[in-house]
C-alpha cells in the first residue's frame, strides 16, 4: 500500500481562504483583528518563521505588528513590551517568538502574556483548561496536528495514539487533545523501552521529536496514520522529518510530508486564534 499524502500546505491555505472571508465579514462589523510577534536576537529559523507570520497576516487580512529586539535585551525591557502590548486594545493576540537568547526566561515571558491574547496557547492557565477540557486558545502546532488528523479521515475513537515526544507545546498538548476524542493515548520519549514496539501498535503516530528520521519506516504498521511534525536540515542541505518517510509511506495509509505538511498548518491555526481572541475581545461570540 503507498499513503495518501496529507498535504499541510493545500489544508493550510484552503483554511486562510476560509479565514480571510471571516476577516472581511468582521472588519464591516467593526473587528479588526490584530497581532504582534515579538523576535528577540537574529536566530536564523526564527526570522523565517516570523516572515510567513507576517505573510500570513496580509493574506488574511489581520493586522500585524513585528517588535524586533536585540540579542542584547534584558528581561524586564521584553517583560515591558509584552506588558505594553498587554495593554493595547488593537493587539488581540500576543506572540513572543522562541527560542529567546539564554540569558532570558522564557517561563516568565509566557506568563507575563495576558491569557486573552495568549494565541500561542504556552500560558500555564491556557494549557490547564485544555487539561480539564474547557475552551482555550490550543498551541498551534498540536492545533494543526488534528486538524491534519481530521483530514485523514480517520476517526479517533478507541484507537491507539502514539505520542513520540513530550513538549509542553507539541507532545503533551497533541496527546490531550487526542483524549479528549477517546483515543488510547501513549506518550513516548527518549526513555521509552522498545520505542519501535509502541510505534508498531499504533493506529496513529504522532511524531514530534526534532531528530532526523529517528522513526523508522518499518515500525509503522499498516494502515496507520503518520503525523510527522520534525523538520530537520540534514548536512546535504535536504529537509527530512522525525520519520523515515520514503519506507513509512508504503505502510501507512496516510502520512503528512516534511515540507508541506504540520509547518503551514501551524501558522494557519496561529491566525486562527488571532480571530478568535479579536471576536471574544469584541464581545460578539
Ligand atoms: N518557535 C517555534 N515554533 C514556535 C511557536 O509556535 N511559537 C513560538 N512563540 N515560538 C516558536
Amino acid at each position: 500500500m503507498s499513503a495518501s499524502v496529507i498535504s499541510g500546505k493545500a489544508i493550510a491555505a484552503a483554511r486562510r481562504a476560509t479565514l480571510a472571508l471571516r476577516v472581511t465579514e468582521l472588519k464591516t462589523s467593526g473587528v479588526n483583528p490584530g497581532l504582534a510577534v515579538v523576535i528577540v536576537g537574529e536566530d536564523p529559523a526564527s526570522e523565517v518563521y516570523v516572515r510567513n507570520k507576517e505573510k500570513a497576516c496580509v493574506e488574511t487580512g489581520i493586522y500585524s505588528e513585528k517588535i524586533e529586539m536585540p540579542t542584547t535585551t534584558k528581561q524586564e525591557e521584553l517583560l515591558a513590551v509584552v506588558q505594553e502590548l498587554n495593554g493595547r486594545d488593537e493587539i488581540d493576540g500576543i506572540l513572543v517568538q522562541f527560542p529567546l537568547p539564554d540569558h532570558l526566561d522564557e517561563d516568565a515571558v509566557i506568563e507575563a502574556i495576558r491569557v486573552d491574547k495568549d494565541v500561542d496557547g504556552f500560558h500555564p492557565e491556557s494549557i490547564g483548561r485544555l487539561v480539564v477540557g474547557k475552551e482555550t486558545f490550543v498551541s498551534c502546532t498540536p492545533a494543526g496536528v488534528m486538524v491534519l488528523l481530521e483530514e485523514s479521515g480517520m476517526s479517533l475513537e478507541g484507537k491507539h495514539v502514539v505520542v513520540v515526544g513530550r513538549s509542553n507545546n507539541v507532545g503533551k498538548p497533541a496527546a490531550l487533545l487526542c483524549l479528549e476524542q477517546h483515543a488510547t493515548v501513549t506518550i513516548c520519549h527518549s526513555r521509552t523501552q522498545d520505542l519501535g514496539a509502541q510505534v508498531a501498535s499504533a493506529d496513529v503516530v504522532i511524531v514530534a521529536v526534532g531528530r532526523p528520521e529517528m522513526v523508522k519506516g518499518d515500525w509503522i504498521k499498516n494502515g496507520a496514520v503518520v503525523i510527522d511534525v520534525g523538520i530537520n536540515r540534514l548536512p546535504d542541505g535536504r529537509l527530512v522529518g522525525d520519520v523515515e518517510y520514503e519506507v513509512a509511506k508504503e505502510r501507512a495509509a496516510a502520512i503528512t510530508p516534511v515540507p508541506g505538511g504540520v509547518g503551514p498548518m501551524t501558522v494557519a491555526m496561529l491566525m486562527e486564534n488571532t480571530v478568535k481572541a479579536a471576536v471574544r475581545h469584541a464581545g460578539i461570540e
